[in-house]
């Protein structure tokens, strides 16, 4: 399959419309996603990124219904992840004396992973490699997401190879921005960025900042997951600026998990009395032991203040919680509020571990939280009512 993206430009990679985890088991993918890889056919001949390894030998067989493999005069390798290299074993073994252009770290990353020793050719930002009249720019993009992340740029066509900045993990035909439903591709790139990125975002922020400053026109951006951004391709830019600058709507997300249901109408009571307290804000409910944890993990991002609830089970916390405030604890978010509640019948320890472990992934504390014996009464759901009431006028 191969799709023309300008000029001598075109996508040679692979559309996985199977995929619903990514990163193992880690990241939902619930529209599929793809793995982008680009063929330039100047007076020189290159080929940036590959596809996963499961779609190594499908892959070169495309290419070589494309081109003659030998005819390839140089290998981009803009990232080591397995998602974009995986083929390049299988691609290598037909053209072994092909140069494969990474940084330093990539190298060490392709060498860790594949054990060959291909002939590496190192960059740094700044390098070029001629293609003829046009040219390669290389600029070295460490920790976005790994060590080794690289992005390229294409004088003459203005084409930005982003790597997996900029993506998004959604499957379609149409490949461009402006052919698919904008409010899913949206959807998926912010995800994609809540999920992925939000460690990063002080280098985010940095990187692109670095890359405007080179003042070279970006016509288009071709990202290694989803489609190519080819209409205003400056919206993503603009998206990514402010996501990584402690990104909130006006939003309270309230995420729990329930055993005989006390804990649940905690939530809807408190997420009532929120509601009265400040109509303007928009309240999200999240039963995390049957939610997606990533869909949860979006919903944080967006949230000005989080409220977190588990009754106490074996003087701890339901799992479910606890795998999600771990998650939340690497993501790292700033400047986010959070409270914590739930009910118990005896010990009651939730709300206090809940609120050490919400400080502990960097949420300021609106309080010691709201706990309650056994299942809510009429005064136990009041008193939720007014703790959501009070909630909000200090969110
Ligand atoms: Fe899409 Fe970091 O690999």
């Amino acid at each position: 399959m191969n799709i023309p993206v300008k000029n001598n430009v075109s996508w040679v990679g692979k559309i996985d419309w199977d995929l619903r985890k990514f990163h193992g088991n880690e990241l939902s993918t619930h529209r599929g996603s793809t793995y982008n890889s680009y063929l330039i056919r100047e007076e020189k001949i290159a080929l940036i990124d590959t596809v996963w390894g499961p779609f190594a030998k499908e892959y070169v067989k495309n290419l070589s219904s494309e081109i003659d493999l030998k005819n390839i005069d140089y290998v981009i390798a803009n990232h080591g992840e397995t998602d974009h290299s995986g083929a390049l074993p299988e691609l290598m073994r037909q053209i072994p004396d092909t140069p494969v252009y990474c940084t330093a770290n990539g190298v060490k990353s392709l060498k860790g992973q594949y054990h060959e020793e291909w002939d590496f050719k190192v960059v740094k930002t700044g390098d070029r490699l001629s293609l003829g009249k046009k040219e390669l720019v290389f600029i070295e993009a460490p920790m976005l997401h790994w060590p080794d992340s690289m992005f390229c740029y294409l004088t003459g066509d203005n084409i930005l190879f982003s790597n997996d900045a900029f993506g998004e993990h959604l499957a379609s035909e149409f490949m461009f921005n402006d052919l698919v439903d904008t409010s899913e591709l949206m959807y998926e790139a912010l995800k994609y960025y809540a999920n992925i990125l939000t460690p990063f975002s002080a280098l985010v922020e940095k990187k692109i900042k670095d890359v405007l400053a080179l003042n070279l026109p970006v016509d288009i951006i071709c990202t290694s997951h989803g489609v190519i951004w080819r209409k205003n391709p400056k919206q993503i830019i603009e998206s990514y600026l402010k996501w990584a600058n402690k990104y909130k709507e006006n939003q309270i997300t309230i995420l729990y998990d329930t055993m005989w249901s006390g804990t649940r109408v905690m939530a809807e009571q408190i997420a009532k009395g929120i509601t009265q307290g400040d109509a303007s804000v928009t309240v999200k409910l999240v039963n995390i032991g049957h939610s997606d944890k990533n869909d949860a993990i979006t919903e944080v991002f967006k949230s000005k203040a989080i409220l977190v609830g588990s009754p106490t089970i074996n003087k701890g916390i339901l799992t479910a919680v606890a795998s999600l405030l771990e998650e939340l604890r690497g993501l790292g978010f700033k400047d986010k509020k959070a409270a914590a509640f739930g009910c118990y019948g005896w010990s009651g320890e939730s709300v206090h571990l809940l609120n050490e472990h919400l400080k502990v992934a960097g949420f300021t504390m609106v309080d010691e939280g709201l706990k309650l014996l056994w299942n809510p009464d009429d005064s136990g759901r009041n008193a939720c009512i007014e703790y959501g009431k009070i909630l909000a006028k200090k969110l």
